[in-house]
């Protein structure tokens, strides 16, 4: 039920910051430790090479396991596409490991890929918000993302709960293998759920920044770099689903190989600058956008802030922001949705559980 709310999503993206609680509430030791199943700890640490298998929004929450995993485990991660997977196997490792992303645990593109490395004797794990689900019951093992049931066609608390069970996996396996961590995960997941609080209570300016910026237009533009540039392509990916607006994420360095050309007076470019490292790089970009008449947005980080950003977010952990810098993102499709008198829940053309290769 939607109590008060006008719609799902709108609810849903509220709830994020209680997911994360509890998130870290169900893979918490009595010790304040994350411990996952011991199989799973196992299978995490004989595997030479990690294939993640998703679509969509998933797909998306995979790039950013990828980081966490190679980051926080130093273990090697391949992020594929379920559909082309299938069709274009890359060569695999000795001994792989399958992560198979998905909120319902019902893709299609995904049990079709299931099957196949099922039979051909690779171990897979199942990162779902449907433990019950099919694939569930035909991987291995499963991580709950402990969600609550998702509604909106759009997925909004799904993505953050699939990067936080991610973050507590790649701990788990760094664990495991002996490898000293200079950050305690919980204490920097509970932050994160803080500043999604801080987030979810300032609406009203994303509501006023999909009114600046995406009333009349018919495009957008989502440019990042490192990190910002995976949840740039969620950003757009949530636009253009319930919106209808043409999007596209882009990393900053790229845009000068061909994308700078659909720049036009006034195209709004929402920018995004939370790492620290490519922080002159892409507000370089900025620039180079704003020269050629786009109107750009930028949402930045507490500490790499400048003056005329659009907005500041509360600062985090470096590997945690996609959690974060994806609410305004969410918030502000949801609101040029409604601007649009769009069926924000039921978005055209498209159902919540894609079960049709
Ligand atoms: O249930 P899944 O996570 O496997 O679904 C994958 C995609 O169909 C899904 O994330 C889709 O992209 C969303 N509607 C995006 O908001």
């Amino acid at each position: 039920e939607k109590g008060t709310y006008p719609h799902f999503m709108l609810k849903e993206i509220d709830e994020q910051p209680f997911v994360i609680r509890n998130i870290i509430q169900k893979y918490q030791n009595e010790d304040g430790t994350v411990h996952l199943d011991d199989d799973i700890r196992s299978a995490m640490k004989s595997s030479d090479r990690i294939y993640v298998i998703a679509a969509g929004t998933s797909y998306h929450a995979g790039l950013v396991g990828k980081q966490l995993i190679e980051k926080i485990a130093q273990r090697p991660v391949e992020v594929h596409i379920a559909s082309e997977f299938l069709y274009n196997m890359p060569l695999l490792s000795e001994n792989p490991l399958f992560i198979f992303i998905s909120q319902s645990g019902e893709t299609a593109d995904l049990r079709g890929v299931l099957v196949d490395v099922k039979k051909k004797g690779y171990r897979a794990l199942t990162i779902t918000n449907v433990p019950g689900s099919t694939l569930s019951r035909e991987a291995d093992f499963t991580l709950h993302t402990y969600g609550g049931p998702e509604i909106a066609v759009a997925s909004t608390k799904a993505y953050t709960a699939q990067m936080a069970v991610f973050t507590l996996l790649a701990v788990d396996t760094a664990k495991a293998s002996g490898i000293e961590l200079d950050f305690d995960p919980i204490k920097e997941l509970g932050i994160v759920a803080n500043a999604m609080e801080i987030l979810c209570d300032q609406k009203d300016r994303f509501e006023q920044i999909a009114r600046d910026y995406l009333s009349v237009t018919r495009n957008c533009f989502f440019i990042g770099r490192a990190a910002d540039y995976f949840v740039c392509l969620e950003g757009a990916l949530k636009l253009k689903e319930i919106s209808y607006i043409q999007a596209e994420g882009f990393a900053g360095g790229e845009l000068k190989h061909g994308t700078i050309a659909l720049i036009e007076d006034g195209t709004p470019v929402i920018a995004i600058a939370t790492q620290e490292h490519v922080n002159l790089s892409i507000r370089g970009n900025v620039k180079e956008v704003a020269a050629r008449g786009a109107n750009p947005c930028i949402i930045s980080m507490e500490g790499l802030e400048s003056e005329g950003d659009a907005f500041v977010l509360p600062k985090v952990h470096e590997l945690l922001t996609s959690l974060v810098t994806v609410i305004p993102l969410q918030l502000i499709s949801y609101y040029a949705a409604l601007h649009r008198g769009c069926d924000v829940d039921k978005p055209r053309n498209l159902a919540k559980s894609v079960t049709v290769e």
